[in-house]
Protein backbone atom coordinates (compact mmCIF):
# COMPACT_ATOMS: atom_id res chain seq x y z
CA UNK A 1 0.00 0.00 0.00
CA UNK A 2 0.67 3.84 -0.59
CA UNK A 3 0.58 6.28 2.39
CA UNK A 4 0.40 9.89 0.90
CA UNK A 5 -0.28 11.51 4.03
CA UNK A 6 1.52 11.01 7.29
CA UNK A 7 3.51 12.94 9.97
CA UNK A 8 6.49 10.22 10.64
CA UNK A 9 9.60 12.33 9.96
CA UNK A 10 11.22 12.86 14.13
CA UNK A 11 10.62 16.10 15.70
CA UNK A 12 8.84 18.07 13.02
CA UNK A 13 5.71 18.81 14.15
CA UNK A 14 3.01 17.50 16.16
CA UNK A 15 3.97 13.85 14.39
CA UNK A 16 6.59 11.51 15.92
CA UNK A 17 8.66 13.03 18.87
CA UNK A 18 12.12 11.52 17.41
CA UNK A 19 13.50 8.66 15.74
CA UNK A 20 12.75 6.05 18.01
CA UNK A 21 8.97 7.05 17.49
CA UNK A 22 9.71 7.57 13.82
CA UNK A 23 11.08 3.69 13.31
CA UNK A 24 8.99 2.36 15.00
CA UNK A 25 6.21 4.07 13.27
CA UNK A 26 7.80 2.98 9.68
CA UNK A 27 8.24 -0.66 11.02
CA UNK A 28 4.48 -0.54 11.96
CA UNK A 29 3.70 0.92 8.61
CA UNK A 30 5.10 -1.97 7.08
CA UNK A 31 3.32 -5.09 9.22
CA UNK A 32 0.27 -3.40 7.85
CA UNK A 33 1.29 -3.30 4.48
CA UNK A 34 2.22 0.01 3.62
CA UNK A 35 5.51 -0.28 1.57
CA UNK A 36 5.87 3.38 0.25
CA UNK A 37 5.02 6.39 2.85
CA UNK A 38 5.08 10.38 1.89
CA UNK A 39 6.28 12.31 4.87
CA UNK A 40 4.25 15.27 5.17
CA UNK A 41 5.06 17.28 8.06
CA UNK A 42 3.06 20.72 8.66
CA UNK A 43 3.81 23.53 6.69
CA UNK A 44 3.34 27.84 7.73
CA UNK A 45 0.33 26.84 10.00
CA UNK A 46 0.92 29.13 12.18
CA UNK A 47 2.64 26.77 14.92
CA UNK A 48 5.10 24.80 12.24
CA UNK A 49 7.75 26.10 9.60
CA UNK A 50 9.02 23.03 7.57
CA UNK A 51 10.32 24.36 4.43
CA UNK A 52 11.70 21.94 1.17
CA UNK A 53 15.23 22.18 2.69
CA UNK A 54 14.09 20.59 6.10
CA UNK A 55 11.83 18.22 4.82
CA UNK A 56 14.72 16.98 2.09
CA UNK A 57 16.98 16.82 5.04
CA UNK A 58 14.62 15.16 7.35
CA UNK A 59 13.85 12.49 4.82
CA UNK A 60 17.32 11.78 3.65
CA UNK A 61 18.50 11.15 7.08
CA UNK A 62 15.17 9.05 8.05
CA UNK A 63 15.88 7.23 4.58
CA UNK A 64 19.65 6.17 6.19
CA UNK A 65 18.03 5.34 9.30
CA UNK A 66 15.77 2.73 7.86
CA UNK A 67 18.54 1.06 6.09
CA UNK A 68 20.67 0.85 8.70
CA UNK A 69 17.36 -0.97 10.56
CA UNK A 70 16.52 -2.60 7.66
CA UNK A 71 13.04 -1.42 7.48
CA UNK A 72 12.28 -1.73 3.47
CA UNK A 73 9.59 1.27 3.72
CA UNK A 74 10.15 3.49 0.87
CA UNK A 75 9.85 7.23 2.43
CA UNK A 76 9.37 10.31 -0.23
CA UNK A 77 9.08 14.17 0.72
CA UNK A 78 6.00 16.47 0.76
CA UNK A 79 4.30 19.05 3.48
CA UNK A 80 0.66 19.38 4.82
CA UNK A 81 0.83 23.40 3.57
CA UNK A 82 -1.62 25.62 4.79
CA UNK A 83 -3.36 27.94 2.34
CA UNK A 84 -1.03 31.08 3.64
CA UNK A 85 -0.27 34.46 1.59
CA UNK A 86 2.82 33.62 0.33
CA UNK A 87 2.46 30.09 -0.79
CA UNK A 88 2.34 30.88 -4.66
CA UNK A 89 5.24 32.96 -4.16
CA UNK A 90 6.91 29.54 -2.38
CA UNK A 91 5.92 27.52 -4.96
CA UNK A 92 7.85 29.51 -7.23
CA UNK A 93 11.00 29.74 -5.53
CA UNK A 94 11.11 26.21 -4.19
CA UNK A 95 10.19 26.35 -0.43
CA UNK A 96 7.10 24.44 -0.73
CA UNK A 97 6.99 21.47 -2.30
CA UNK A 98 4.69 18.95 -4.19
CA UNK A 99 4.10 15.19 -2.88
CA UNK A 100 6.74 13.02 -3.74
CA UNK A 101 8.13 15.11 -6.64
CA UNK A 102 4.88 15.02 -8.47
CA UNK A 103 2.57 18.13 -9.45
CA UNK A 104 0.14 17.49 -6.56
CA UNK A 105 -0.02 19.66 -3.41
CA UNK A 106 -1.15 18.74 -0.33
CA UNK A 107 -3.20 21.58 0.99
CA UNK A 108 -5.03 21.64 4.47
CA UNK A 109 -7.68 24.17 5.64
CA UNK A 110 -8.26 25.25 8.88
CA UNK A 111 -10.88 23.11 10.71
CA UNK A 112 -13.80 25.34 10.93
CA UNK A 113 -13.90 26.98 7.56
CA UNK A 114 -12.73 26.94 4.09
CA UNK A 115 -10.04 30.12 3.36
CA UNK A 116 -12.17 32.93 1.62
CA UNK A 117 -8.99 33.00 -1.43
CA UNK A 118 -9.20 29.47 -1.99
CA UNK A 119 -10.52 29.82 -5.54
CA UNK A 120 -8.35 32.15 -6.52
CA UNK A 121 -5.31 29.94 -4.86
CA UNK A 122 -6.53 26.76 -7.34
CA UNK A 123 -6.76 29.32 -10.23
CA UNK A 124 -3.08 30.06 -9.82
CA UNK A 125 -2.16 26.62 -8.68
CA UNK A 126 -3.74 24.98 -11.77
CA UNK A 127 -1.97 27.97 -14.10
CA UNK A 128 1.42 26.63 -12.80
CA UNK A 129 0.47 22.94 -13.95
CA UNK A 130 -0.02 21.73 -9.93
CA UNK A 131 -3.03 20.06 -8.57
CA UNK A 132 -4.07 20.34 -4.67
CA UNK A 133 -4.93 17.75 -3.07
CA UNK A 134 -7.05 18.92 0.01
CA UNK A 135 -6.51 17.01 3.36
CA UNK A 136 -9.41 15.40 5.24
CA UNK A 137 -12.29 17.76 3.83
CA UNK A 138 -14.63 15.48 6.65
CA UNK A 139 -13.00 17.36 9.30
CA UNK A 140 -13.81 20.81 7.84
CA UNK A 141 -16.42 22.35 9.77
CA UNK A 142 -18.31 24.24 6.18
CA UNK A 143 -17.39 21.02 3.91
CA UNK A 144 -19.78 18.83 6.38
CA UNK A 145 -22.03 21.32 6.73
CA UNK A 146 -22.46 21.50 3.22
CA UNK A 147 -20.69 18.95 0.80
CA UNK A 148 -21.23 20.96 -2.02
CA UNK A 149 -18.46 23.09 -1.38
CA UNK A 150 -16.36 20.51 -2.25
CA UNK A 151 -18.04 19.50 -4.82
CA UNK A 152 -17.33 23.56 -6.15
CA UNK A 153 -13.69 22.50 -5.42
CA UNK A 154 -13.29 19.27 -7.02
CA UNK A 155 -15.28 20.84 -9.95
CA UNK A 156 -12.47 23.70 -10.38
CA UNK A 157 -9.94 20.55 -10.07
CA UNK A 158 -9.00 19.94 -7.06
CA UNK A 159 -8.92 16.79 -5.13
CA UNK A 160 -9.16 15.45 -2.15
CA UNK A 161 -8.52 12.88 0.81
CA UNK A 162 -9.68 10.96 3.47
CA UNK A 163 -8.10 10.07 6.72
CA UNK A 164 -8.25 6.43 7.12
CA UNK A 165 -9.31 6.75 10.82
CA UNK A 166 -12.42 8.85 9.41
CA UNK A 167 -13.81 5.99 7.64
CA UNK A 168 -12.73 3.95 10.70
CA UNK A 169 -14.99 5.47 12.45
CA UNK A 170 -12.04 6.55 15.05
CA UNK A 171 -13.11 10.50 14.89
CA UNK A 172 -16.47 9.36 15.82
CA UNK A 173 -19.97 8.64 14.11
CA UNK A 174 -20.68 11.98 12.18
CA UNK A 175 -17.40 12.18 10.88
CA UNK A 176 -17.76 8.46 9.78
CA UNK A 177 -21.02 9.67 7.86
CA UNK A 178 -19.40 12.24 6.57
CA UNK A 179 -16.46 10.87 5.12
CA UNK A 180 -18.57 7.64 3.78
CA UNK A 181 -21.24 10.54 2.91
CA UNK A 182 -17.97 12.42 0.74
CA UNK A 183 -16.69 9.01 -0.87
CA UNK A 184 -20.23 7.72 -2.14
CA UNK A 185 -20.37 11.14 -3.72
CA UNK A 186 -16.69 10.52 -5.72
CA UNK A 187 -15.86 14.02 -4.21
CA UNK A 188 -12.53 12.00 -2.80
CA UNK A 189 -9.45 10.74 -4.17
CA UNK A 190 -7.17 9.38 -1.40
CA UNK A 191 -7.71 7.80 1.39
CA UNK A 192 -4.48 7.81 3.56
CA UNK A 193 -3.49 7.55 7.36
CA UNK A 194 -2.34 11.16 8.23
CA UNK A 195 -0.61 8.99 10.72
CA UNK A 196 1.33 10.76 13.86
CA UNK A 197 2.45 8.77 16.78
CA UNK A 198 1.73 4.30 17.47
CA UNK A 199 -1.20 5.01 20.45
CA UNK A 200 -4.28 7.46 19.51
CA UNK A 201 -3.53 8.33 15.76
CA UNK A 202 -1.57 5.23 13.94
CA UNK A 203 -1.93 3.99 10.21
CA UNK A 204 -4.81 2.22 9.92
CA UNK A 205 -4.67 2.21 6.64
CA UNK A 206 -5.67 -1.25 5.74
CA UNK A 207 -8.50 -1.08 8.11
CA UNK A 208 -9.98 1.92 6.10
CA UNK A 209 -9.41 0.12 2.79
CA UNK A 210 -11.23 -2.92 4.36
CA UNK A 211 -14.07 -0.61 5.78
CA UNK A 212 -14.24 0.94 2.67
CA UNK A 213 -14.89 -2.23 0.68
CA UNK A 214 -17.83 -3.00 2.66
CA UNK A 215 -19.50 0.79 2.89
CA UNK A 216 -18.71 1.28 -0.60
CA UNK A 217 -17.84 -1.55 -2.48
CA UNK A 218 -14.42 -2.88 -3.46
CA UNK A 219 -13.85 -0.64 -6.60
CA UNK A 220 -13.73 2.61 -4.49
CA UNK A 221 -10.49 0.63 -2.83
CA UNK A 222 -9.11 -0.13 -6.43
CA UNK A 223 -9.88 3.64 -7.04
CA UNK A 224 -7.78 5.14 -4.36
CA UNK A 225 -4.61 2.33 -4.51
CA UNK A 226 -4.49 2.81 -8.26
CA UNK A 227 -4.70 6.25 -7.55
CA UNK A 228 -1.98 6.60 -4.95
CA UNK A 229 0.57 5.43 -7.21
CA UNK A 230 -0.21 7.96 -10.30
CA UNK A 231 0.14 10.26 -7.59
CA UNK A 232 3.43 9.07 -7.29
CA UNK A 233 4.80 8.05 -10.21
CA UNK A 234 3.33 11.97 -11.32
CA UNK A 235 1.22 10.28 -13.66
CA UNK A 236 -2.82 11.91 -14.20
CA UNK A 237 -5.05 10.59 -11.76
CA UNK A 238 -8.43 8.63 -13.04
CA UNK A 239 -11.26 11.05 -11.94
CA UNK A 240 -15.08 9.93 -11.68
CA UNK A 241 -17.59 12.13 -12.00
CA UNK A 242 -18.97 13.89 -8.35
CA UNK A 243 -22.92 13.45 -7.88
CA UNK A 244 -24.88 16.20 -6.88
CA UNK A 245 -26.33 16.48 -3.64
CA UNK A 246 -29.19 15.55 -4.45
CA UNK A 247 -27.81 12.24 -6.13
CA UNK A 248 -29.75 9.40 -4.47
CA UNK A 249 -26.93 7.05 -4.41
CA UNK A 250 -25.17 8.54 -1.89
CA UNK A 251 -27.92 9.85 0.07
CA UNK A 252 -29.85 6.25 0.54
CA UNK A 253 -26.84 5.15 2.43
CA UNK A 254 -27.27 6.64 5.22
CA UNK A 255 -31.51 6.33 5.04
FE1 LIG B 1 -1.68 15.77 8.54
Amino acid sequence: MIDIHSHILPGLDDGSRDLEESLAMAKEAVREGIDTIVATPHHANGKYWNDSTQVRSAVSLFREALEKHNIPLDVLEGQEIRVYQELLEDIQSGSSIMLAGSSYILLEFPSSRIPDTIEDVMHELRLLGITPVIAHPERNAEIAQCPDKLLRLIQLGALSQVTSHSINGLFGKSIQECAVNLCRRNLVHFVSSDAHNMSNRAFGLGAAYDAAAGLLGHEYVTYYQANAESLIRSQSIEIWEPSSSKSRKWYQFWK
